[in-house]
């Protein structure tokens, strides 16, 4: 059920298949412009099935990548929309 991978998330793409559950991406785009998380999360959301969620730090928020992901509680985050 699981399989691990490196993945350096300012690939264009990356090599993982949907849709996954849940995606866990806890302070690791705290070191990311906005820009660049956007881009990332704009890769995320496809990955994920649409009631899939995303598992972010408590230092981290996205309310700039409103189109892609909305929060849905303290540090956990939903697809905003189909994609
Ligand atoms: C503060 S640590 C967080 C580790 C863990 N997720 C946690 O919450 O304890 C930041 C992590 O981001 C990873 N990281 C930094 N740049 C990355 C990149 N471009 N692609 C993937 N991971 C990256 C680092 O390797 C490091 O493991």
């Amino acid at each position: 059920m699981i399989e691990f991978k490196r993945i350096n998330l300012l690939e264009a793409s990356y090599p993982i298949c949907g849709q996954l559950d849940a995606i866990f991406c806890r302070n690791v785009m705290i070191y990311f412009d906005k820009d660049t998380q956007l881009a990332i999360l704009k890769k995320f959301a496809p990955l994920l099935r649409p009631d899939g969620l995303l598992f972010a730090g408590h230092s981290e928020n996205f309310y700039h990548a409103a189109a892609y992901f909305k929060l849905r509680g303290q540090t956990v985050y939903e697809r905003a929309s189909p994609h």
